[in-house]
């Protein structure tokens, strides 16, 4: 399975050893959340943060952005080089233009819901969308606990990806540890976003490598 490790649990008084831990692992990205405090209660990391580590990381950036409108930051996202931007479905207007302007921009576009919003959503912008990424937990925070019916919404965005011969891919973020990414995966899960489980774990590189092999 596809493995992300998410910054926002790394040591950020030490991010160039993070980062040369996840450039010597097995992570396929780096994924990197951006808070706003408006649309979650926290705010993160910004731009600044991305593009110091960009400049860096030899693992594509799956960047998750937590903020109103992020319609805001495409040129800003492209210019630091990310691979996906993730925006999430509640937190635009007009989601079909915002991907479409993410695609345009030359990054690859990924909607992200929230455990409240329906699969149904996106039944009308899936074949336009490389991922989608479904929160396994409230965003704003990491540490929590994986949100049991995601299993179940997994299992529905796996029908909706085939029936509709999208080629989008399916990524979990939130709560993820052996036993809930065995069950993501199970479900039908291409990429988990793993963060507590990463970087605070006594050997992180055995830790990525697990998630890689499922
Ligand atoms: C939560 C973020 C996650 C977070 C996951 O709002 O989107 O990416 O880092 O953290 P863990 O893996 O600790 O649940
Ligand atoms: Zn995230």
């Amino acid at each position: 399975m596809i493995v992300a490790p998410s910054l926002l649990a790394a040591d950020f008084l030490h991010l160039d050893r993070e980062v040369a831990m996840i450039n010597s692992s097995a992570a396929d990205w780096l994924h990197m959340d951006i808070m706003d405090g408006q649309f979650v209660p926290n705010i993160s990391f910004g731009f600044p943060v991305v593009e110091a580590v960009a400049k860096v990381c030899r693992k594509p950036l799956d960047v998750h952005l937590m903020v109103e409108r992020p319609e805001q930051w495409i040129d800003t996202l492209a210019g630091l080089g990310a691979a996906f931007m993730n925006v999430h479905a509640e937190a635009t207007r007009h989601l079909h233009r915002t991907v479409q302007a993410i695609r345009a921009a030359g990054m690859r576009p990924a909607v992200t819901l929230c455990p409240a919003t329906p699969v149904v959503m996106l039944e009308d912008i899936i074949t336009d969308v490389d991922m989608v990424l479904l929160m396994s937990v409230n965003p704003g925070f990491g540490g929590q606990k994986f949100i049991a019916g995601t299993i179940d919404k997994i299992k529905r965005l796996r029908r909706l990806i085939d029936e509709s011969g999208s080629a989008a891919l399916i990524e979990v973020d939130g709560g993820i540890n052996h036993v809930t990414a065995e069950a993501v995966r199970a479900a039908g899960c291409d990429a988990v976003v793993a963060g507590t489980a990463v970087f605070r774990a006594e050997r992180p590189h055995e830790e990525i490598a697990y998630y890689h092999s499922l």
